[in-house]
């Protein structure tokens, strides 16, 4: 960990009406760093997760990110500033086969001046580092629980990011196949991914962060 923490949650606050989801939130995590983060059903964890992406804007505190202050910016600007999250429940495009869900982000992230040849070869590199690559021609229906998981870890890794948020991939798995999504997540932080994991299993979070 080096110079300035690549996010800096500041004092964020996010209310639903009267009711406050977020109150005076603040979290700084290191670049290359795992933080595991904790807490009871409908304690905030996806809210804060929200917030940091884009799709939620707080009332008040502020969100750095890679040395900007991202606070108001769309989800897709911090996309392509390196955020990326997975959603707790997988969401696919269901109409298209696995390679084709990465290609989508893939092509995004490289604004679409890189060759197709050279975005397919990444897309099947991220399903291979997942223990996906048989799967890629497939469409996700066909696809086990466990590997939907890491189907909506890929598509989250396709948007290149440099800080991924996983939000409960673990969710309802069993101890082996919580072990597998383990490993990626560590696969990934040692590429140089700053990740914040969000889970309830405490063997899981002890272990990674
Ligand atoms: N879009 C929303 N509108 C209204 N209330 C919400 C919304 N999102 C979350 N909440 C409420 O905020 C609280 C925190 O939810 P959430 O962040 O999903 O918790 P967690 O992810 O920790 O289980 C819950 O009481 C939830 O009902
Ligand atoms: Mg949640």
């Amino acid at each position: 960990m080096s110079g300035e923490p690549i996010l800096v949650v500041a004092d964020v606050t996010k209310r639903f009406g009267g009711f406050v989801a977020l109150d005076h939130i603040s979290v700084a995590v290191g670049r290359g760093e795992r933080l595991g983060l904790i807490g009871p059903n409908g304690s905030g964890k996806s809210t804060l997760v929200n917030c940091i992406s884009g799709v939620l804007t707080p009332e008040d505190g502020s969100i750095r990110f890679a040395g900007a202050d991202v606070t108001r910016l769309a989800p897709h600007q911090r996309t392509r500033r390196g955020i990326a999250r997975s959603f707790q429940i997988p969401r696919p495009f269901t109409s298209m086969t696995v390679l084709e869900n990465l290609c989508i982000p893939l092509e995004y992230a490289t604004k679409g001046w890189t060759q197709r040849s050279k975005v397919v070869a990444e897309a099947e590199e991220i399903l291979a580092l997942g223990g996906l690559a048989a799967k890629a021609h497939q469409l996700p229906a066909s696809l086990t629980q466990i590997e939907l998981r890491k189907l909506e870890l890929a598509r989250a890794m396709a948007a290149r990011p440099s800080l991924l948020i996983s939000d409960e991939a673990m969710a309802g798995l069993s101890g082996a196949e919580v072990d597998d999504v383990l490993s990626l997540l560590f696969a990934l932080n040692a590429r140089g991914i700053t990740i914040i994991m969000i889970e309830h299993i405490m063997r899981a979070v002890m272990a990674f962060s």
